[in-house]
């Protein structure tokens, strides 16, 4: 067939094709292997040298034709399907989720918690978290020396070896807190009595973890001084925040123990609400979790801050809020709140 005509056929051809796979089936019989055109190119051969050339010539053409007809209709086919995705609209898939932030559970706990205090007339104080060695230990009752010291493993910013450093009043020298009872001594050192504060903070410990302890925890501190308090104020002041934090009664338990600041010195431990009390991991199956130290203020400590000790007394705690949070949220390791985890975060 004489080429012209075949390039009109196929601009006919073409004009019917509307999809990819008519278009291949097409081109496959113009430019494949037994197609038209190689069919053409073989009957060269047959022909005299002279008309060879000419010949030749004229299918090099036809072939740049029909790759050029081929390319046209592909764009032309994927342009008009492209569109037509970009105008696709599902109506019936299923939308998708916003998603909420929520509070991390130990922000959870601690609003809870001042809010409830605030409401039972206590304010909220802040403290710094790197303290002065005179804060965290001297102005509380616990000399330099002292093996009391020993009870809280400190992450010091000085070091024992300079010289320059030793000399240093503990006022200069500074330490992570190791907990919120500093926040007292700064309190009262402005305030005069009668006062209720609770101080919420986080504190540092040189220690190694476990499920129930890390080297970064959140205390909350309580203080409250006025004329004839005494223990029984402390016990009906936890057992009222209990009563609002959990929604129910909790059995709390308080044992004779020892801080330098008190005296009497309690541990005070909570019912464990997770097995009540039956015991399991998160209380290391005796039942109860030791939640807070506690005790009436030590005269020393009102001394230190200028108060008259025959006048006034006082009671003093500090909960670990990591551990309340672990017992409202049945979490079993207290690692699990701080290494952001957004399997563990989501799930409050
Ligand atoms: C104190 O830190 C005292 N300052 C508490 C106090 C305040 C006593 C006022 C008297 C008057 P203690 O080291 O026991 O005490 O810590 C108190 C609570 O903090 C513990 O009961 C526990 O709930 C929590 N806590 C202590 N260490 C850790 C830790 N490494 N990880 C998690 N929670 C901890």
């Amino acid at each position: 067939m004489e080429v012209n005509i075949l390039k009109e056929k196929l601009l006919k051809e073409l004009v019917l094709v509307k999809d990819n796979d008519s278009l291949v089936k097409l081109k496959k019989q113009y430019l494949g292997r037994k197609g038209k055109l190689n069919s053409l190119f073989q009957e060269l051969k047959n022909l005299p040298p002279e008309e060879r050339k000419k010949r030749g010539q004229e299918l090099n053409e036809f072939k740049n034709f029909l790759e050029k007809e081929f390319k046209k209709k592909e764009t032309e086919i994927k342009e008009s399907s492209g569109s037509l995705k970009n105008d696709w609209l599902d109506i019936t898939a299923p939308g998708r989720k916003a998603s909420i932030a929520s509070f991390h559970p130990l922000t959870q706990t601690i609003r809870t918690v001042c809010e409830i205090f605030n409401s039972m007339g206590f304010s909220t104080e802040l403290g710094p978290e790197i303290e002065s060695e005179y804060y965290n230990f001297d102005a509380l009752n616990i000399p330099k020396d002292h093996p009391a010291r020993e009870m809280w493993d400190t992450f010091w910013l000085w070091q024992e070896g300079f010289d320059k450093e030793k000399n240093r009043s503990p006022k200069e020298r500074f330490l992570l807190r190791t907990h919120t009872s500093p926040v007292q001594i700064r309190y009262m050192e402005k305030e005069q009595p009668p006062l209720r504060i609770i101080a919420p903070g986080k504190c540092f410990r040189r220690e190694a973890t476990d499920p129930s302890h890390d080297f970064e925890l959140y205390q909350l501190e309580g203080l409250m001084v006025d004329q004839n308090i005494n223990v029984s104020h402390l016990k009906g002041v936890i057992e009222a925040f209990l009563r609002l934090f959990f929604g129910k009664s909790v059995e709390v338990r308080f044992r004779p123990s020892y801080f330098p600041f008190t005296e009497p010195s309690f541990e005070v431990d909570f019912k464990c609400l997770r097995c009540q009390g039956r015991g399991c991991s998160l209380c290391k199956e005796s039942g109860w979790l030791e939640m807070m130290g506690a005790g009436m203020v030590h005269p020393k400590v009102f001394e230190a801050v200028g108060y008259n000790n025959k006048k006034w007394q006082g009671f003093a705690f500090g909960l670990g809020l990591d551990r309340l949070t672990m017992m409202k949220f049945g979490i079993p390791d207290i690692r699990l709140l701080r290494n952001s985890d957004l399997r563990v975060l989501r799930q409050f």
